[in-house]
């Protein structure tokens, strides 16, 4: 069925995103910090632009969001411009940006009081995940609300899961995000060893990968690192925005996390080394600098 959506954030993750939604046949209205961008969506898509947040919600079911990180998302959400001030009665606010619990609890709460319903839907899988339209999605809030969503989040997803209440999309993607940093250390300091023992990199690889220590980082991570090259997606800076974000949350539910925390300040050495846009995988970047020393 189609509906009246709205996308708000069309950055590396929200153009495809949105692209897919007005692929599947939806009435798309874009909004986009720098205009620029929201005119490019438009003639690759069909749809429109609005100017403000607030004047893209206009007459829509459904708001989708995914902007940076807790304060851009209070910054298209409130005020006489912001995504709420547009919204009417009955509808659904839907955030992708990667956030704190914390913010989802409070974004929620603020659009109760306008009887708009609020669904937190951090996602993974990547750039690739979301020009393919393949990307997962965990999501925190009413069921009812949240069934309602998620057929049309099938546009640009494979997979969609409702955690619990509000807050829980985002508590889960930290999951997701803890599991990862261990997984990459791990990945670096293998491949550091093997070019240390003079061993093939590519048959190391075919080998282990088959077995316990494969991994999807392992899967298409491992070329890039064992050249050297570190432009292949999630960026260092915003994965220290997502670990920390999870380290934070840590000191409220008292989860005891050393293996993160040690990771996110190796991934502060690769923002020294100039490597903030680099790829998560540039922890081996970081372990060569040290090692040349
Ligand atoms: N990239 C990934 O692989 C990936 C994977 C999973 C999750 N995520 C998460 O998804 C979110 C978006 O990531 P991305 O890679 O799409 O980021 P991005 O390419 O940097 O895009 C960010 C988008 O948010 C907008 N924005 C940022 N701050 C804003 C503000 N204060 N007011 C209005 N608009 C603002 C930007 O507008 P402008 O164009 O004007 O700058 C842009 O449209 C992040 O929370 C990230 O952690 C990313």
């Amino acid at each position: 069925m189609s509906m009246n959506v709205s996308f708000i954030g069309l950055g590396v993750m929200g153009f495809p995103m949105a692209g897919h939604l007005a692929n599947a046949g939806h009435n798309v209205t874009v909004y986009n910090r720098t205009t620029d961008k929201a005119q490019q969506w438009t003639q690759q898509y069909k749809g429109n632009v609005a100017l403000t947040p607030a004047f893209a919600a206009k007459d829509a079911d459904i708001v989708f969001m995914c902007v940076g990180n807790d304060d851009d998302l209070r910054s298209v959400i409130y005020g006489n411009d912001g995504v709420l001030a547009g919204m009417t009665d009955g509808t659904i606010l839907v955030d992708h940006t990667t956030t704190s619990a914390e913010v989802a609890r409070e974004v929620s709460a603020k659009a109760a009081l306008q009887n708009i319903a609020f669904i937190d839907a951090p996602v993974s899988g990547g750039q690739a995940g979301a020009e393919n339209g393949v990307l997962t999605v965990m999501a925190g809030g009413d069921e009812t609300v949240f069934a309602k969503v998620q057929p049309v989040m099938a546009a640009f997803s494979r997979f969609s899961q409702l955690l619990g209440e509000v807050g829980s999309g985002q508590l889960c993607k930290m999951v997701n995000q803890i599991c990862i940093a261990g997984v990459v250390q791990g990945l670096a300091e293998g491949l550091h060893f093997a070019k240390q023992a003079g061993l093939d990199g590519e048959k190391v690889i075919e080998t282990i990968s088959k077995g316990a220590a494969g991994s999807w980082q392992m899967e298409n991570r491992y070329k890039t690192m064992w050249q050297g090259e570190y432009e292949f997606g999630f960026a260092v800076d915003w994965m220290r925005k997502d670990l920390g974000i999870a380290l934070d949350e840590a000191k409220n539910n008292g989860a005891t996390l050393p293996m993160t925390a040690t990771v996110d300040q190796y991934y502060a050495d690769v923002q020294a080394l100039g490597g903030g846009r680099y790829d998560t995988s540039s922890l081996l970047a970081r372990i060569e600098a040290l090692h040349k020393k």
